[in-house]
């Protein structure tokens, strides 16, 4: 496996990854959830997660509903397209797309996992935004993930950024060096957020670095 800078022709695949890595996800919330259980924490809390709504209220319409299945086909029921999958399309096409900081995990020349950094904000501070982190299941606790945040991280430290933050598991990110962002005195700007949002300081960060985080646009049009 080896970790790389996307490139214009990795889009399906890494569309592909997220569909699968989060339709997944949701899928086994969704079955705890019928099951009268409360979902696990998962490594992820996505802001599409922390609206409240399902992925299906999210995209409105189903996959089938864009692949031009028949009529027949298309009573089957099929899992609703993830919101990250459209989250990447859009922020690739917003000013805060950063290509340098859009990585790709590959085993024989496969695209197996994805993780982008977009250009956020801490009030008038540059700031980086991370997400969606993204591994196929089928490879999923080999390590992948963890290659993908190391590899973002340093990535961003070296472009002298001063700080990361993201809305993610309390369980999974600490390992990375994410902190509760109010710990430095950093707040999303949606109150919703707050519980979940952490923040990586870099080399670069300093102490003055401190009040609303805002993500590019794109993660508010979830
Ligand atoms: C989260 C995700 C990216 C992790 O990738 P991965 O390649 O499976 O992770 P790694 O193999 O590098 O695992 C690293 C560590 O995280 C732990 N981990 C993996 N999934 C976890 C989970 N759901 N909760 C807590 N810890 C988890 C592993 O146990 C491992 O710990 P260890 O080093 O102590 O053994 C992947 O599971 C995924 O795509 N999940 C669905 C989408 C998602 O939740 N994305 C993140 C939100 S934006």
């Amino acid at each position: 496996m080896l970790i790389r800078r996307e490139r214009a022709e990795d889009a399906p695949a890494v569309a592909s990854v997220h569909r699968s890595a989060f339709g997944a996800l949701y899928a086994r919330e969704n079955a705890e959830r019928a099951a009268g259980e409360s979902p696990a924490e998962t490594t992820g809390r996505s802001p599409a997660e922390h609206t409240g709504r399902s992925s299906a209220e999210h995209t409105g319409r189903s996959p089938a509903e864009h692949t031009g299945r028949s009529p027949a086909e298309r009573t089957a029921p099929s899992p609703p397209e993830p919101p990250e999958v459209d989250l990447v399309a859009r922020l690739r096409s917003d000013a805060g797309w950063i290509p340098t900081l859009s990585l790709v995990a590959v085993e024989f020349d496969t695209v197996i996992g994805h993780v982008c950094l977009t250009r956020a904000a801490v009030g008038p501070f540059p700031a980086l935004g991370l997400g969606p982190l993204g591994v196929h299941p089928e490879h999923q606790g080999a390590g992948v993930g963890s290659a993908l945040m190391h590899a973002a991280i340093g990535a961003a430290d070296a472009l002298d950024e001063p700080l990361i933050g993201l809305l993610g598991s309390l369980d999974y990110y600490p390992r990375f060096g994410f902190v509760p962002a109010a710990r430095l005195g950093i707040a999303p700007d949606e109150p919703d957020w707050v519980s979940h949002f952490q923040v990586r300081p870099l080399t670069t960060y300093e102490a003055q670095i401190t009040g609303e985080f805002h993500y590019a646009e794109p993660f508010y049009e979830l």
